[in-house]
């Protein structure tokens, strides 16, 4: 699904020079659930920016879903970011003149379904994030963590291949943010590859692989067994 190899991305304002992501080289699969972990400003909104096709690089290459990243036109590139992948952003970027409703609407738009079947899908989705309610309401009218939900259902109401995001859970209580991981390990498990950044360790275990990036490269490369099967084996042993 996704191949980085030896990435190298440089911020240059000014006379400040940042080497953001340095020799990044990763490969993750269709249908994987990755999640990544790392200090603040170690790179791993850049990674997901760059993965979604946002941002460009400044050396190595990047591979999505077989396509040369570099190769293709902004024409071909936003039609594959609007295909193929849903964000669900740290910052929620929700539009702030649109209400709930017509911002869950806005990557549907791209995708040419009907307007019966975007309501349906739209509708469902808040439901599943709790803000059927809501939906005439404005991103300023809601709560941080509500606005993180609406951000969810947008990202997920495209049925995308490939999910991207970042610190999904991080304007949640506990009880919706085990919500929120639930749906993504729904989703993962119908076949979408998720990429997931958080500070959580506990989320972080739940993924199938666990990757973490420290000053811009990768670290540590562990494979995670899910939490419920070590509890399994250590009551074993
Ligand atoms: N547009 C930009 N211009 C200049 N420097 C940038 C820009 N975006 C990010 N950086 C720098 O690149 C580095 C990586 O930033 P990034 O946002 O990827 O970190 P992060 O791991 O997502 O951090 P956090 O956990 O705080 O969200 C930081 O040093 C940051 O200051
Ligand atoms: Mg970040």
């Amino acid at each position: 699904m996704l191949e980085m190899n030896g990435l190298q991305k440089v911020f240059r304002s000014g006379l400040v020079e940042t080497h953001a992501l340095r020799d990044f080289s990763l490969t993750v699969d269709a249908g994987e659930f990755v999640a990544v972990t790392g200090p603040s400003g170690s790179g791993k909104t850049t990674f997901l920016n760059i993965a979604g096709l946002l941002d460009g690089f400044s050396g190595g290459s990047y591979f999505l879903d077989g396509y040369n990243v570099t190769q293709l036109n902004d024409a071909r590139r936003s039609k594959m970011r609007n295909q193929k992948l849903g964000f669900i952003f740290q910052s929620f970027n929700l539009i702030a003149d649109l209400n709930i409703f017509d911002n869950v609407d806005v990557p549907l738009r791209y995708r040419g379904f009907s307007g019966r079947e975007r309501k349906k899908r739209i509708d469902k989705m808040l439901e599943m994030v709790g803000l059927l309610g809501r939906k005439k309401h404005f991103p300023g009218q809601l709560s941080g963590g509500q606005q993180q939900r609406v951000a969810i259902a947008r990202a997920l109401a495209g049925e995308p291949r490939m999910i991207l995001a970042d610190e999904p859970t991080g304007n949640l209580d506990t009880l919706m943010a085990k919500q929120i991981m639930e749906l993504l390990e729904d989703v993962n498990r119908q076949g979408t590859t998720v990429i997931m950044v958080t500070h959580d360790p506990n989320l972080a275990r739940r993924a199938n692989r666990h990757i973490q990036i420290v000053d811009g490269q990768l670290t540590d490369f562990q494979m995670y067994e899910p939490l419920s099967k070590i509890q399994q084996t250590a009551v074993a042993v």
